[in-house]
């Protein structure tokens, strides 16, 4: 049973890691008529969900937040494949701490499928024992890979723990898992950009947008979907 009056025994032998000081995600403030869809991208895209510059602004909060909690170790960033990769790139540029970087590929077994199992499609390099990691996702919606990563990396004893993910779907979340650092609460939309993807299309976006729903349902049905 628990007992608050109590402070609970620490082993002296492990230093308790820095518990997260996070801030919640600023409320999304969309702009319903603007901010401007370039026309290449008007057949696709219903509307801007976030902009380069909100995306920018947010980013550089970020880092200030994940600098004051791992600040005085070398880190690991662990990003997952392969939505993370303008997030990833702009969060670490601004990063003023030593780090070094790895990379984790997790995939759902069969294609298409929310319910597939999920398989890791690669493996980390890096040693992250007595480490202060970082797992850094583009996406937070189910929470199934996350949990899934997070249920590989425990064993592998690192010193700590963060996930930080640019966007928070709380609504679809199935698995028990929160994130330390969110960029961006959203609500259930298809959204792609910045990194994330619609059968592997619209990751060169800058800005993360909402998909029109003519564009899912053809996609679904053409024999050249992923
Ligand atoms: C997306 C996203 C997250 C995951 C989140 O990855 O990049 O990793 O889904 O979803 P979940 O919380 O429901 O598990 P996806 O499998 O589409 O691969 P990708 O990163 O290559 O686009």
């Amino acid at each position: 049973m628990e007992r608050p009056d109590r402070p609970a025994k620490v082993k002296k032998t492990e230093p308790p890691a820095i518990a997260p000081r996070t801030e919640p995600a600023p409320e999304l403030v969309e702009d319903r008529k603007s901010p401007h869809v370039d026309i290449r991208w008007l057949k696709d895209i219903e509307r801007v969900l976030i902009t380069e510059k909100q995306l920018a602004r947010r980013i550089s909060e970020m880092t200030q937040l994940i600098q004051r909690d791992f600040s005085g170790r070398e880190m690991v960033v662990i990003s997952v494949l392969s939505g993370t990769v303008m997030f990833l790139a702009d969060l670490i540029r601004h990063l003023n701490l030593p780090m070094r970087l790895d990379f984790i590929g997790v995939s759902s077994y069969g294609a298409g499928t929310e319910s597939g199992d999920l398989i890791f499609t690669k493996e980390l390099r890096i040693d992250v024992k007595n480490r202060d990691v970082l797992l850094v996702d583009d996406i937070l919606d189910t929470g199934k890979t996350m949990s899934r990563v997070l249920e590989k990396l425990k064993p592998l004893r690192p010193r700590k723990i963060r996930t930080c993910v640019l966007l928070n779907k709380a609504a679809r979340r199935v698995a028990d898992v929160k994130a330390d650092y969110v960029g961006f609460e959203i609500p259930d939309y298809f959204v792609v950009g910045y990194g994330l993807d619609f059968a592997e299309r619209y990751r060169n976006l800058p800005f993360v947008g909402v998909l029109h729903e003519h564009v899912f349902k053809e996609i679904q049905k053409s024999p050249y979907r992923k």
